[in-house]
């Protein structure tokens, strides 16, 4: 058998711990699959000191030098499993300028300056593979860049982030608010002690980044992302989603379409959204990932599995490890970025979608038309109203709810009709206003 493929692991927390389990069970199958053995030459962490269990690494390995690590002349690939932008960039623009293969699951960083990443690989002649970045254990990033790049995708719509799913699924199966479901999901371990990058969106809108750019070959950063996160949702928003036969779901969405002077666009978006029952994406409950693509020649394709977790993850990486080691013993390297589209973001004012909004008015003669009458004016047609007491409580204070689902309109359009709604007399208020996907 040839020479050792040396491998430096950035990190061993939660992810690089499975990672080093599995080099460590599966040696001899990913010996033989690659044709040379995998040997870990280090592991970057941050405290020596740290108890990771029992496991299977000579305690000699950990370092808390990474760029020592890295610079080491017996070091071919490099898995990053650190996260963050700084210092991993730095880490990996080194890497892959001195001719290494990553490896990495940092979508955060692949959505704030991938382009970086790539360049340095195309300098330094490496592979960059980052299966484990979106949706961890589903392969999904190696079928948009290799199996469906003789087809052309339309459209991405996805459940890219488990925290937020469970936190939803529990919301619909128990009535929850937003505030209890978090509680529960920290509980169980799937929400981080702070869960800002996953319940305001920031993790999905990373993930919506590299998939929108695999899909679309056009480069989109995280900031070409619009998002919203979940915590505004209510149990009642989840009662009226029930109602119309609906869930809520925080969705990515990335779409190819075309803008007013009849230029080919791209459009991707992160935020919670009313979908069917009947929706392939309605049933992906706890904290699952799933990922539906359209395409002209495939048609639909569902993605599913586990989008988080150690094992999971760690899975993944070592997907992309046997494929760079692959590579460097062949001599070749993956195919380059994919970005000759080059399309233009189109802005979220422009992004055409139903919605659902719930107001609280006075209820007296003529309140219905003149709430009526506001959607006209912004071009935003109605197509169902529904009438209920406020609150529940019949004839209390003397108002109603109305729940009103539109049909398709600009995003600017229906954001200008609830600043207006909001400047009535008749509306106290404006208690939520939620798109609608899929049909519903
Ligand atoms: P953890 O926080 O569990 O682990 C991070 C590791 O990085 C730790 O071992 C830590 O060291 C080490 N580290 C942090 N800062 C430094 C530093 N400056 N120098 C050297 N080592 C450092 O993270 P996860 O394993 O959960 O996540 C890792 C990556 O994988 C992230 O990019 C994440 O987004 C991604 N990912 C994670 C998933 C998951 O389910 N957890 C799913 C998909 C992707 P020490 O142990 O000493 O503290
Ligand atoms: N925090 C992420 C999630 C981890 O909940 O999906 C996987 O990227």
């Amino acid at each position: 058998m040839t020479s050792p493929v040396r491998l430096a692991l950035l990190g061993c927390g939660t992810v690089g711990q499975e990672v080093v389990r599995l080099l460590h069970e599966q040696s001899a199958d990913l010996a033989a699959r690659i044709g040379a053995p995998l040997e870990i030459a280090g592991i970057a962490v941050r405290r020596l000191g740290r108890d990771r269990g029992d496991l299977p690494v000579d305690e000699d390995l950990f370092t808390t030098d990474a760029l020592g690590l890295i610079k080491r002349d017996d070091v071919d690939v490099v898995i990053e499993v650190v996260g963050g932008i700084e210092p991993a960039r730095g880490w990996l623009v080194e890497a892959l300028r001195a001719g290494k293969s990553v490896v990495t699951a940092n979508k955060a960083l692949l959505a704030e300056d991938g382009v970086a990443l790539h360049e340095a690989a195309a300098e330094g002649g490496g592979d960059l593979y980052y299966e484990a970045s979106v949706a961890g254990a589903i392969p999904l990033l190696r079928p948009l860049r290799e199996s469906l790049h003789g087809d052309r995708i339309n459209r991405v719509t996805g459940i890219v982030n488990g925290t937020t799913n469970f936190i939803l699924s529990a919301m619909d199966a128990t009535g929850a608010g937003f505030a209890e479901a978090l509680e529960e999901a920290t509980e169980l371990g799937y929400a981080e002690a702070d869960p800002t990058a996953d319940v305001e969106g920031f993790d999905a809108a990373a993930k919506a980044a590299i998939l929108a750019s695999l899909a679309f070959h056009t480069r989109v950063g995280a900031a070409d992302v619009h998002r919203e996160g979940i915590t505004e949702v209510t149990a009642a928003d989840m009662a009226s989603a029930q109602a119309m036969g609906c869930t809520i779901k925080l969705l990515c969405i990335a779409a190819r379409g075309v803008d007013p002077a009849g230029r080919e666009t791209v459009s991707v978006r992160v935020h919670p959204a009313m979908i069917p029952r009947s929706h392939p994406l309605a049933s992906v409950g706890d904290a699952f990932n799933a990922v539906f693509v359209e395409a002209d020649a495939a048609g639909q394709l569902m993605f599913y599995g586990r989008g988080a977790g150690g094992a999971p993850t760690a899975s993944a990486v070592l997907g992309d490890v046997v494929a760079v080691s692959r590579n460097r013993l062949a001599g070749v390297r993956a195919a380059s970025e994919s970005a000759y589209a080059a399309l233009a973001v189109r802005p979220m004012g422009e992004a055409l979608t139903r919605y659902h909004v719930s107001l609280d008015v006075a209820d007296r003669p003529g309140v219905l038309a003149a709430v009526a009458g506001v959607f006209a004016r912004h071009d935003v047609s109605i197509a169902t109203v529904r009438q209920g007491s406020a609150g529940g409580a019949p004839g209390r204070d003397g108002d109603a709810e109305l729940v009103i689902v539109t049909h398709v309109a600009p995003d600017a359009a229906l954001a200008a009709t609830v600043v207006e709604l909001r400047g009535l007399d008749i509306v106290r208020s404006v208690t939520s206003v939620l798109r609608v996907e899929g049909g519903a």
